[in-house]
């Protein structure tokens, strides 16, 4: 099979490196990709969210199927070209991929599902947005409606918070249209875990869940990131609260949608709050997590590709995946300032000596080779170095182990990833 996966980050590394082990595969392509991923795929010039350009580029090659790792394509409509056009996609439809990009529309069809959650508000008047916060009180948390790359959401302590947040994302607009209307939601509080299932338009399969690090800093310190590293399993996230969810949260959702008109397919992701052994949904991403995904590539035994052509082909029911019974924990490398400003274009040394670590897969999130082939960081998170380990503290010593033996002066990375699952 011929196969083209969309995007250029650490998760879309993971998917092309899993990919690239299929007996079934044939060709890997990846759009644009990165220097990392140039190992495995050969990397295409065409820009993840240029959907005209993916569709004529997969249509010439007579691509089998596309795998779209970033929400943002989905959203603009690239897989209800590419299918319009003959070719199978993995991944929602611009409908489906409304769960991520319209907050009120997740609300919606979560409350219409019966998935236990946050209760909410739709606003679009600054006035009434105002009034329910005063009514509900602090905290609570303020959210734009579109996508605003990850930023638009304040989890506010206090009211004055809570009303400058309305001030500054439906007055200032200062994540533009996405602002237009707010979400405003009760504050829960818990341990957080990402889970993942596959769905086929009608039915859904677990796949396993991953734990993030939202913040830049140790101790989770510091403003909000893409994540900074993950781990599987999380030990929060038992296998009794994997079946609830998927009876209560993922199967209800997958069934709302269809009932809707707006079958979805592709991996639907689970932000979910846990407490005392039960999960609300936070929120639905319509994609793998970075880097969540490096960890579950990490551990995912089966072969990935028949089971994305599966769920492409509305085929899920009876599919069974098998999975490591090892820990996985990926350390994300990030330019130093991000996530505010960073430096471009730093060579990044050592990458051999970090990879030759046992076990150690170092994925590329934002890097590209310079013209005397040096690799060079070209992101704010640039590198995820993934190791495998009996336990997470074995996983974690040699992640950090690789982490040391790389030579970038320029990049930093917390030292504390999978603190919760140690400190239990
Ligand atoms: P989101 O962009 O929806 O993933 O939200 C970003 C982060 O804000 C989440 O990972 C949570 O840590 C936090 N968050 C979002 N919604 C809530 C909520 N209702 N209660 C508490 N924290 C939340
Ligand atoms: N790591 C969280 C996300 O991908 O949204």
């Amino acid at each position: 099979m011929k196969v083209l996966v969309v995007g250029g980050g650490g998760r879309e590394h993971a998917l092309c490196w899993k990919l690239k082990a299929s007996p079934l595969l044939t060709r890997l392509w990846c759009a644009p990709g990165n220097a990392g991923i140039a190992d495995v795929a050969e990397c295409v010039g065409i820009g993840a969210e240029d959907v005209a350009g993916l569709e004529s580029f997969a249509v010439a090659q007579s691509v089998d199927l596309v795998v779209v790792g970033p929400e943002a394509p989905l959203v603009l409509g690239l897989a209800d070209r590419l299918q319009a056009a003959g070719i199978r996609v993995f991944g929602p439809s611009a409908a489906a991929a409304e769960l991520e990009g319209s907050k009120g529309f997740m609300k919606d069809i979560v409350s219409k599902a019966g998935i236990p959650t946050a209760w909410y508000g739709r606003f679009t008047d600054i006035d009434a947005a105002k009034a329910f916060i005063r009514e509900k009180g602090a905290p609570i948390v303020v959210k734009t409606d579109g996508l605003a790359a990850g930023k638009g959401v304040v989890v506010a302590m206090t009211l004055d918070e809570a009303l400058a947040a309305v001030d500054d994302m439906m007055g200032a607009k200062v994540f533009g249209a996405a602002g237009d209307e707010l979400v405003i939601e009760e504050f829960l509080d818990g341990e957080e875990a990402s889970f993942f299932a596959l769905c086929d338009g009608r039915t859904a399969i677990p796949l396993i869940a991953a734990q993030d690090h939202k913040r830049v800093g140790d101790g989770d310190t510091g403003p909000n990131t893409g994540g900074m590293g993950a781990y599987s399993p999380a030990p929060v996230f038992t296998d009794v609260l994997r079946d609830r969810v998927m009876e209560q949260v993922i199967l209800p959702a997958v069934r709302t949608m269809a009932a809707e008109g707006k079958p979805y397919t592709g991996v639907l992701f689970a932000g979910l709050m846990i407490r005392n052994d039960t999960a609300k949904l936070l929120e639905f991403n319509v994609r793998f997590g970075d880097p969540e995904c490096q960890v579950l590539m990490a551990r995912l035994k089966s072969d990935l590709l028949p089971v994305l052509v599966a769920a492409a082909e509305g085929r899920l029911d009876g599919v069974r995946l098998d999975w490591s019974d090892e820990c996985a924990l990926v350390v994300v490398m990030a330019a130093n300032g991000y996530p505010g400003s960073y430096r471009k274009n730093t060579v990044i040394g050592g990458l051999d000596a970090a990879g030759a670590v046992a076990g150690v897969t170092v994925l590329h999130a934002g890097t590209a080779r310079d013209p005397e082939g040096a690799v060079v960081a070209t992101g704010g998170r640039v590198l995820g170095v993934t190791a495998p380990g009996a336990d997470v503290a074995q996983a974690r010593e040699r992640a950090y182990r690789a982490v040391d033996a790389l030579d970038w002066p320029d990049g930093f990375c917390r030292r504390d990833i999978a603190w919760r699952a140690l400190s239990r």
